[in-house]
């Protein structure tokens, strides 16, 4: 039988990631090298014990196993608390709450449900990988806003142009970001919803890392601008700030009549997530504080040894004041691709080259917070070696 794949799947190429992955632990079996991998932002740290147990008690349960086909009340209700406690932003938790499998499948559904073909979806260069998936789904174009280390790797709405501005229907912004973490302000908000009320575009601001911030002070919610809900939304994930990655729970929250629009997409797509999965993220809002503070104060920490480590080195990082990466331009006249490999062969280190988020990425390298400060302190060590 002859398996043609779809016109659209030309547009999806594999992923870096296990590329790199495979590469590397050829290395290690060819010539016993030790790996760092500091590629993937999957946390290292298990979930905290109150959610391991909750999930493994109510998992025992023969009521459990059924449909959920949408959130419980009780996820519903904890983001609302959560908004509310950490954010002081007030969400009617039966409208403007949704649940995603993960923000992943929210962030590559989502262009589906508001943007149809030719339509622009305007996302940043670098960005994360997900926005652009999700925009081909849609069949939409997207027009990329140059990240630029002169302005601290703020998008620039007034560069867009505007025809393409009065084209566009969404914007995707995602702040402390993945690969870049910049820091969002209230001022810039207020400039973002603006420019979206100015030309009618839905705005999605991605708020995975909301939780890892350095400063002693939480990155400002995207629903705290005002105005903020007449034009979008915002989506999160227990991921990152919980360490639930594999257990997928996120949702988005905001503007009651976009959430309506994606929930009749979503009913047509999923019936739901785990409803012990549900019950442990909610307990994981309801108890952020206790839980998120460790994990935050590890993150801090290795940012701070990473940042430092690399300027020794000469290398040029970001600034940045949370989030769960480093994002550094290495002092070396190589391609970024070339040098990712290059430091798997000679050293060891994984990273991942900078072009994967976007061509803005060329001459840096994205480094993820995934390791103990030991292993980042052995990884600095190994790169001082590398010889270009
Ligand atoms: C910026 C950003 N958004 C969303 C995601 C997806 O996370 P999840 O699907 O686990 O919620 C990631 C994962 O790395 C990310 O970096």
């Amino acid at each position: 039988m002859e398996i043609i794949p779809s016109k659209k799947m030309s547009l999806y190429k594999p992923a870096i990631f296990s590329e790199l992955k495979r590469f590397a632990t050829k290395q290690q079996q060819e010539n016993g090298m030790e790996i760092i991998d500091l590629s993937l932002g999957s946390p290292d740290m298990p979930p905290h014990e109150i959610l391991r147990e909750h999930l493994s008690k109510l998992s025992l349960l023969p009521s459990s196993y059924g449909y959920t086909l949408s959130a419980s009340n009780q996820f519903k209700e904890a983001v609302a608390r959560y908004y509310k406690r950490v954010n002081e932003v007030d969400l009617d938790p039966y409208t403007e709450v949704i649940q995603t499998i993960g923000s992943q499948e929210g962030l590559v559904h989502l262009p589906v449900a508001f943007c149809d073909p030719g339509d622009i979806v305007l996302t940043t260069n670098p960005s994360y990988v997900a926005y652009d998936a999700g925009i081909k789904l849609a069949g939409a174009t997207s027009y990329y806003i140059p990240l630029d280390a002169q302005r601290g790797f703020v998008p620039n709405l007034n560069a867009i142009p505007e025809e393409i501005a009065k084209k566009a229907k969404l914007l995707i912004i995602n702040m402390p970001g993945n690969p870049v973490p910049a820091t969002p302000s209230l001022e810039y908000f207020s400039e973002v919803v603006n420019f979206a009320k100015k030309f009618n575009i839905i705005v999605l601001h991605d708020a995975a890392y909301s939780e890892f911030y350095f400063t002693g002070e939480r990155p400002i919610t995207f629903l705290a601008a005002p105005g903020a809900k007449e034009v979008g939304m915002e989506i999160n994930s227990l991921s990152k700030s919980f360490s639930l990655a594999g257990t997928r729970v996120a949702y988005i929250v905001g503007n009651a009549e976009m959430i309506k629009v994606f929930a009749q997409l979503k009913s047509n797509l999923d019936f739901g997530i785990f409803d012990p999965i549900q019950s442990t993220a909610a307990l994981a809002l309801d108890h952020a504080e206790e839980i998120t503070e460790d994990l935050r104060f590890t993150f801090s920490e290795r940012h701070r040894v990473l940042t430092k480590g690399l300027v020794d080195l000469g290398w040029d990082v970001a600034p940045s004041t949370g989030g769960m990466f480093v994002w550094a331009k290495y002092p070396y006249e190589i391609d970024s691709v070339t040098f990712a490999y290059k430091a798997i062969e000679q050293v060891g280190v994984i990273m991942v080259p900078g072009t994967e988020f976007g061509t803005e990425g060329e001459g840096y390298v994205r480094l993820a917070l995934v390791q103990p400060v030991e292993l980042l302190e052995k990884a600095l060590k190994k790169l001082r070696s590398i010889s270009i």
